[in-house]
């Protein structure tokens, strides 16, 4: 129940990665973390500026992003890494640790079972850019560097004691700070009646077409207004989605702590109930 203003620097992602040393390749001939000018190193912040932002984003964007993958800033982190493929379900788009057997590497290098080579139509990376993307995924797909700061929890701010009155205006939960307002639409945050049995597992359960409001930007503060002609009577359940295929993120594409188990991901969930008024 605990709403806190967390003032989030973004400048924490210029400070890292100075100590590299200058030549573009460490003592393994691996590109170093920070190479002149801004070229690819094998970070996520890197990556996405280099590559995914300029490349891909013309057909992986937005609401239309083929087979829900969007891979602008903001949405890619958490759509790609253990996250899994549409096309070939049985492999994450992102292993972390294993190139290989991530559908990402595959796409990119032509070896995929299905579809064609990414950037589909274009000419295929070349052979050093996979292979840094390979890396970061060899060294665990690491999310990007301001995700020092922990994953963001959300709470609700209202109902406090878990029931509405039927004329209660709206459900408003709050986030620790700002999350990416793109990513609540149809899918990662769904409310749903019961039916009149309190049981949400035995399919007469009612999706409620409610109302989104955005509060408060920086936290993240939405209100979740009655749907047409106001609550019926019943109990409901609020979820916003912390998993894949599409979660909430933060800013810098880290999944909402939903469950709040102090780690990234996990859904979380509101239960509350609508009285008749008296
Ligand atoms: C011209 C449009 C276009 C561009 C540019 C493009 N893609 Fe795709 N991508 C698609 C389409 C369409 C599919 C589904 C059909 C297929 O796989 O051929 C797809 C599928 C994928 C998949 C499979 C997702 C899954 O869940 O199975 C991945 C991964 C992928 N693209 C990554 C990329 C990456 C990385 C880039 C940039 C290097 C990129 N794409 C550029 C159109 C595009």
């Amino acid at each position: 129940m605990r709403t806190r203003t967390v003032a989030l620097s973004l400048s924490l992602t210029l400070i890292v990665g100075c100590a590299g040393n200058g030549e573009g390749l460490d003592d393994n001939g691996r590109p170093t973390e920070e190479g002149e000018g801004g070229g690819l190193s094998a970070d996520f912040d890197s990556i996405q500026s280099n590559v995914l932002t300029p490349i891909c984003t013309t057909c992986h964007s937005g609401a239309a992003a083929p087979l829900g993958l969007r891979l602008d800033e903001g949405a890619s982190y958490a759509l790609l890494v253990n996250a899994p493929s549409t096309e070939v379900p049985g492999l994450l788009r992102v292993n972390p640790g294993d190139p290989d057997s991530s559908y990402l590497i595959q796409k990119i290098e032509g070896t995929a079972e299905v579809g064609g080579r990414m950037p589909l139509g274009g000419s295929p990376l070349p052979a050093e850019t996979i292979a840094v993307i390979r890396q970061w995924i060899l060294e665990g797909a690491q999310a990007p560097q301001s995700s020092g700061v922990s994953p963001s929890k959300l709470s609700a701010a209202w109902p406090i004691e878990g029931t509405l009155s039927r004329n209660a205006p709206a459900i408003v939960i709050a986030s620790e700070r700002e999350l990416d307002t793109s990513l609540f639409q149809a899918g990662t945050l769904t409310v749903t009646r019961s039916g009149g049995d309190a049981d949400f597992a035995n399919g007469n359960e009612v999706q409620i077409d409610a109302r989104i409001e955005l509060r408060s930007l920086s936290p993240t503060v939405l209100a979740i207004t009655a749907p047409p002609g106001g609550w019926t009577a019943d109990a409901y359940r609020l979820r916003v989605s912390g998993s894949s295929p599409l979660a909430v993120t933060d800013l810098n594409s880290v999944a909402i702590d939903g469950n709040a188990d102090g780690q990234a991901g996990g859904d979380f969930e509101l239960n509350f109930s609508v009285e008749e008024s008296k």
